[in-house]
Order: structure tokens, then sequence, then C-alpha cells
């Protein structure tokens, strides 16, 4: 099932209004109006608004006037990054950008990795290579271009680091103030880093993720601060160009199967939306399933898939060595159950051991080096292989979510430390001949 709109009609997008000085000038329209997922209510994106203000339910974005020719045109003219498609996403033609180069990802054929498993159609789409090093980038070059259409001079997140990272990053680009709430304790420190060096205004509370984002939407409820976590439908728009991405760069023969880590569930539903579109509009013949991959200490959305429950049980105190995916509430679980249904897809799980072994694997078969949470898309696949879930000649991409340099920490906890030797020849020869046997051989 296809659950996106897009209207194909062709009327411009300018309207004529009347200056304070008498004159008529135009006035560009925006390309889109917001939806309730949950009763249909629409609204204009004039309004600052994150979900539906008769129900409460999740919006998403519709676009109006689209020209499937005309896209396709000016796609091929544009190198390949976010900003290529921006005729889909919700930003005037009129607004600068603010960008720092995101998208454009490296789409890797895992030889060794296939080997290893016994597939042969194997892909990580290597989301590390964003600028802040993660994924974020997609959605924020998005979200603080609206926030600066909007006019706002704070943005806000709460952030298991990425996020927040991100948005640091962007928010400084713009000049624009940022705002971020983390557990204290629970953020790997490339990414806490990351927000200092920005100028962020870093505040770390005494409780998880779940609670830091009621806190967030709370502030910014009462304040003209503008709020960027995936709540927010226009930082998902950005997160969906991955979807058009793939098509461009496996043209013509699309993924079967995209593997995606998840936490509070954005990027899941963002590119599966993103497929929808591509469908909607001709561009292909097939979406692929969705197959998300939850921690087993913080899997809600895995748990409602099992037991068949078109709503999610909230995990109270959510446990993983992948902090970034360690959120037992997930705003978007409505979004992202749609996605892995409508698409045919599934909700793995995996275990701390399972998603640093898969951690391990890519650093050592492929060069790629991923943070944690990014390995359990990996170590879902290997899972969904040995439960003869996927064939051998698939087209399966891995999205990798975050650089591995974000969590240095968890590499010096759970690898082999480098040894210290004497300054002398044979000490060293000696070292380089005893066996590491912590080392995987190659196949
Ligand atoms: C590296 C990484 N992977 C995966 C996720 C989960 O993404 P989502 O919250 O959109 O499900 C996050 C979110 O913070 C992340 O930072
Ligand atoms: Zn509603």
């Amino acid at each position: 099932m296809n659950s996106v709109t897009l209207n194909l009609k062709g009327a411009s997008r300018s309207i004529l209004i009347a200056e304070e000085t008498g004159r008529l000038s135009e006035k560009e329209e925006p390309n889109h109006i917001l939806r309730c997922i949950g009763c249909g209510r629409e609204f204009d994106p004039e309004e600052v608004i994150y979900t539906c203000s008769s129900c409460g339910d999740l919006l998403t974005i519709e676009y109006l006037d689209i020209s499937v020719e005309e896209i396709k045109e000016s796609w091929q003219t544009r190198p390949i990054s976010v900003w290529r498609y921006r005729e889909l996403l919700p930003i005037l033609d009129s607004t600068e950008p603010v960008s720092l180069g995101e998208g454009g990802t490296g789409l890797h054929k895992c030889r060794r990795l296939e080997d290893h498993l016994g597939l042969s159609d194997i892909y990580v789409k290597n989301e590390g290579e964003n600028p802040t090093g993660s994924f974020k980038d997609r959605g924020m070059t998005v979200g603080v271009t609206r926030a600066l259409e909007l006019k706002m001079s704070y943005v806000a997140c709460a952030s298991t680091g990425n996020t927040a990272a991100s948005l640091s990053a962007y928010a400084a680009r713009s000049g624009i103030r940022s705002v971020i709430l983390i557990p204290a304790g629970k953020v790997a420190l490339g990414k806490l880093v990351q927000s200092v060096a920005h100028g962020a205004k870093v505040i770390q509370i005494r409780g998880n993720f779940d609670e830091a984002l009621n806190l967030i939407r709370e502030v910014c409820r009462r304040e003209r601060i503008y709020l960027l976590n995936s709540l927010n439908p226009y930082r998902l728009e950005g997160q969906k160009t991955l979807a058009f991405e793939l098509r461009d760069q496996l043209s013509p023969d699309p993924p079967e199967n995209v593997i995606v880590p998840v936490g509070n569930a954005g990027n899941i539903s963002a590119i599966w939306k993103g497929f929808c579109e591509l469908k909607t509009l001709g561009m292909i013949e097939e979406t692929p399933r969705m197959i998300g991959v939850q921690a087993e200490g913080a899997a809600p959305i895995a748990h409602a898939i099992e037991e068949n429950s078109d709503v999610i049980k909230p995990v109270k105190n959510p446990e993983t060595v992948a902090t970034a995916i360690r959120i037992g509430s997930p705003v978007n679980w409505k979004k992202a159950l749609r996605a892995v249904r409508d698409s045919g897809g599934m909700v793995e799980t995996v275990s701390d051991e399972e998603i640093l072994e898969a951690q391990k694997l890519l650093a050592r078969y492929e060069g790629i080096f991923v943070e944690p949470a990014s390995a359990a898309s990996i170590a879902g696949l290997k899972k969904i292989v040995s439960n003869g879930l996927l064939d051998r000649d698939e087209r399966t991409v891995c999205i990798t979510t975050g650089h591995g340099l974000k969590d240095p920490q968890v590499i010096l906890n759970n690898f082999p430390k480098p040894i210290i030797v004497d300054a002398d020849i044979e000490s060293v020869k000696h070292a380089i001949e005893s066996v590491d046997s912590t080392i995987i051989l190659p196949v």
C-alpha cells in the first residue's frame, strides 16, 4: 500500500499581495500543506505546529502542483545531495538553504561481508559520511532552513547525541541560537563535544531521553523556540532524500530490502515516505521492504509488530550499549508501524553483544567504522539471514546511521587495547609475531 499524497497538477505557486506602499508584489506560495495522519485535518504551513491540534496525532507533509517531467529534468542537473530533490522539499524556491553539503553519502558494495554471510547483493549506505557524521544532517539542513523562513531566533531539541550535534552545527551556520537537552552521562563523548564546540546551550538532565523530549516539547510550546526533533515533519522531509539517493545510486534496480536502526522511529518513517513518493511519481516500480532493527533493551516497536498490536507499550527504562537508540517511547511509532506493515517488512531485535560483533565485522571486513546504533543494521541483517528470512540474491541496503568516531569509549571498552613494548627491535618484532586472537581472519 502507498501512503503518500502528491498533487500532480500544474498551477502557479505565486500570488499577488498588496504591499504597505499600495503597490502589488508577488509572494511565493508554499508548495505543501500539513496533514494529520490520525484524523486527516489539514493545516496551513504558515502555522508553527508539530502535532494535530484536534486529535494530537503526528503530522505529515503533502505536496501541491508537482510536475514529474520538471522534477526529472531538474534533478539531473544537480549533484547527488539533499538539495538535488528540492522540488520535493517543503522550502520556498526563493529561500537559500542552510547547508554544509549534506547527503550524497557513499553506497558501498560489501563483497567481503557478502561472502561471510553467504549473500550476493549487499550494500551499506554510510550516513556517517554526512558533515556532522550522521544522517541527522539531512533533516537539519531542511529543519533549520525552515526555522529561518519562520524567522525563529532559537532552535531546540532533546537528543541521544547526534540530533544535538547536527542541530548545533546547522544553527551555528545560520546564526540561530540552539538549546539542547540530553540525558546526563548517556551521550557518547564525540557527540557531546560537537555540540559544545558549535556553541549550543547544552543542558544535561537527570533523566532519560524520553523525559528530555517531553520537557523540551513543553519549553517549545511555551516559548518562541523552534523544536527540531523528528516529531517535526519538516525534518523528516530532509531525511526521506535517502530513499531518492538510493534510487539514483542503484538505478535501474532499486533495493528490495532497506534495513534501518530504529530509535525514535523518524528515519524509517521518512525513508518509507520517500519511496512511496517515488512510486506515486512513477519513478520506481516497486517499493522495498522496510526492515527496522531495535536493541533488545529498547524494542517497543519490535514487540508491537510481534504481538500484531496497533499500539506500542513504552519501555520504562530502556538500556543498550547503542546509546543513540536507547529510546523507550518512540514518538514516531505510528508512522513506523505503518511503514513496516505497508512495505511488507519486519522489525528485528538484536542484543548488545550482536551489535558490538557487527560493529567489529564491518570495521574489519569492509573498512567502514560506524557507531554501535548503526551496526544494529548489520546485526539485524545477520539475524534475518540466519532465520531464513532473506534470499541469497535479494538486493539489500543496510543504513549505517552514524560514524564510529562518535563513540570512542565503546571501542576502548570492548576491543583489544593497543600493546606497549620497549623501544627496541626485538620487542617490536616479537609484538608483530604475537597472534591477536580477537582479530577476525579474512574469509
Ligand atoms: C546513529 C543513530 N542511529 C539511529 C538512530 C535512530 O533514528 P530514529 O530516532 O529516527 O529512529 C539515531 C537517533 O538518534 C542515531 O543517532
Ligand atoms: Zn488529527
